[in-house]
């Protein structure tokens, strides 16, 4: 089992095994398919602007978490990306609750992702999402209680290096809570209808 299966599935162990549980009694539509799940928690990171920021820093907020990294040659762009899309899209169709999800980009390349260079790089997506980064000690902290894997490749040339990522988009309620997990990969249209299906 590759370790980005292995860390989603431990993590997402509570809830499925709820889900069985569930399964022998009528569903509810209600209950978010990562309630209970162990994943996610508190931080301390850098933001883009230099200060600490914290998970509190959000409470009433819902958060819509990435991880990834600036140097990333198509993965990242192409999700930020849709994921700026269907807030777009949101922001349209409702506005209201567009307002309450606020988009959050954490770098798992910490040695090059300055918060310099992530406030330009997420500008490009949203205007509202946000970069966060920290040592690589915050930053592998966060990642592992996230349920997200990374690994740096051996670089023949030292700085130019790719980093190995999960690429999960992943959506916590405004207390940190978990709530599920966005299917990216169908495109703007499922992003937006998960969002506006979760967000009250
Ligand atoms: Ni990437």
């Amino acid at each position: 089992m590759n370790e980005t299966i292995f860390r989603l599935v431990s993590a997402l162990l509570p809830a499925l095994a709820a889900l069985l549980l569930s399964a022998c009694s009528p569903a509810s539509d209600d209950t978010p398919p990562l309630q209970g799940a162990s994943i996610g928690g508190p931080f301390t990171l850098t933001g883009q602007d230099g200060g600490q920021v914290r998970d509190t820093d959000f409470a009433g907020q819902y958060r819509l978490v990435y991880f990834g990294y600036t140097y990333c040659p198509d993965v990242c762009p192409v999700d930020l990306q849709l994921i700026g899309q269907a807030l777009r899209k949101l922001e349209k169709s409702d506005p209201d609750t567009a307002a309450r999800i606020q988009p959050i980009f954490i770098s798992v390349d910490p040695a090059r992702d300055t918060p310099a260079v992530l406030k330009e790089y997420v500008a490009a997506f949203h205007p509202r999402l946000i970069g966060l980064t920290g040592s690589p000690e915050q930053i592998a902290d966060v990642a592992k209680r996230y349920g997200v894997y990374s690994q740096k490749d051996e670089p023949t040339v030292p700085k130019d290096y790719l980093v190995d990522h999960s690429r999960v988009v992943l959506l916590f309620g405004p207390g940190g809570e978990p709530i599920s997990i966005v299917p990216h990969d169908k495109g703007v249209d499922a992003i937006a209808a998960e969002l506006e299906r979760w967000v009250k």
